[in-house]
């Protein structure tokens, strides 16, 4: 990857899961436990590469109308993965921070993000934002209706500014797996000039080397925001 540009912050809607187990005759829950699996080897490569901020898509604002077995084998891998994520901390230097709406989520969830985002908060060398219970436009209404409450202006920068993604800010590169050709409400402000990835690999299936692929392309496109 010598010689490549590397993107300061990717995003990845982590797509698949369901149909990477269904092809193997399993229940869905059997493929979120695959895609679970997968993302420690994805998140340490991507810092490797010189990543700085990576943001996963693990549970949308719209995920909730799923079955409640799927919902709730989904939260409980999430809570697993934070308190796998917490017990490894001493040894990274990476700041967790979890994006989305906390009310709707259970109270346990909720210590544990804290938890995580606490222990790590001084971690300075890269930051690893997972998604739960997020929605752009959600985001982006929160946003202008705690700028209203302070009674500040609302500006491009403004809004930039009081995202839940405020410290990673703008993405530059999305990587979508799964084959679907669209951005399922995922950073839609901060995502306003990124180049698109999209793979028909399946989450549990996308690897180092499916990763690198995104990132050459993101090396060969010519970004204009908007000069010529
Ligand atoms: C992505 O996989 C994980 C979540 C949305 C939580 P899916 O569960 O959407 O898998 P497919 O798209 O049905 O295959
Ligand atoms: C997007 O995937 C959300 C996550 C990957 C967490 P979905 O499977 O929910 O998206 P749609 O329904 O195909 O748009
Ligand atoms: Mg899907």
């Amino acid at each position: 990857m010598q010689g490549v540009n590397i993107p300061k912050h990717v995003g990845i809607i982590m797509d698949g899961n369901g149909r990477w187990a269904t092809a193997r005759g399993q229940k869905r829950s059997f493929g979120h436990k695959e895609g679970s699996a997968n993302v420690d080897k994805i998140v340490t490569h991507a810092f490797k590469r010189g990543v700085k901020a990576l943001t996963l898509y693990a549970f949308s604002a719209e995920n909730w109308a799923r079955p409640k077995e799927e919902v709730d084998g989904l939260m409980k891998l999430l809570k697993d993965y934070l308190k796998k994520f917490a017990k490894k901390l001493y040894k990274s230097d990476v700041r967790l921070i979890v994006i989305g709406g906390r009310e709707q989520l259970s109270n346990d969830l909720v210590k544990q993000i804290e938890e995580v985002e606490k222990k790590s908060e001084n971690n300075k060398s890269a930051v690893l934002n997972i998604a739960i219970n997020y929605g752009g436009r959600q985001e982006i209404v929160a946003c202008v209706n705690k700028l209203i409450a302070l009674n500040k202006e609302i500006t491009v920068e403004s809004i930039s500014e009081n995202l839940y993604t405020a410290v990673s800010g703008e993405v530059d590169l999305i990587i979508r797996t799964g084959g679907e050709l669209r951005l399922s409400n995922f950073l839609l402000y901060q995502g306003a000039y990124s180049e698109l990835y999209f793979t028909d690999v399946l989450w549990p299936d996308f690897n180092e080397e499916q990763f690198d692929k995104a990132l050459s392309e993101f090396g060969q496109r010519k970004r204009r925001f908007g000069k010529v």
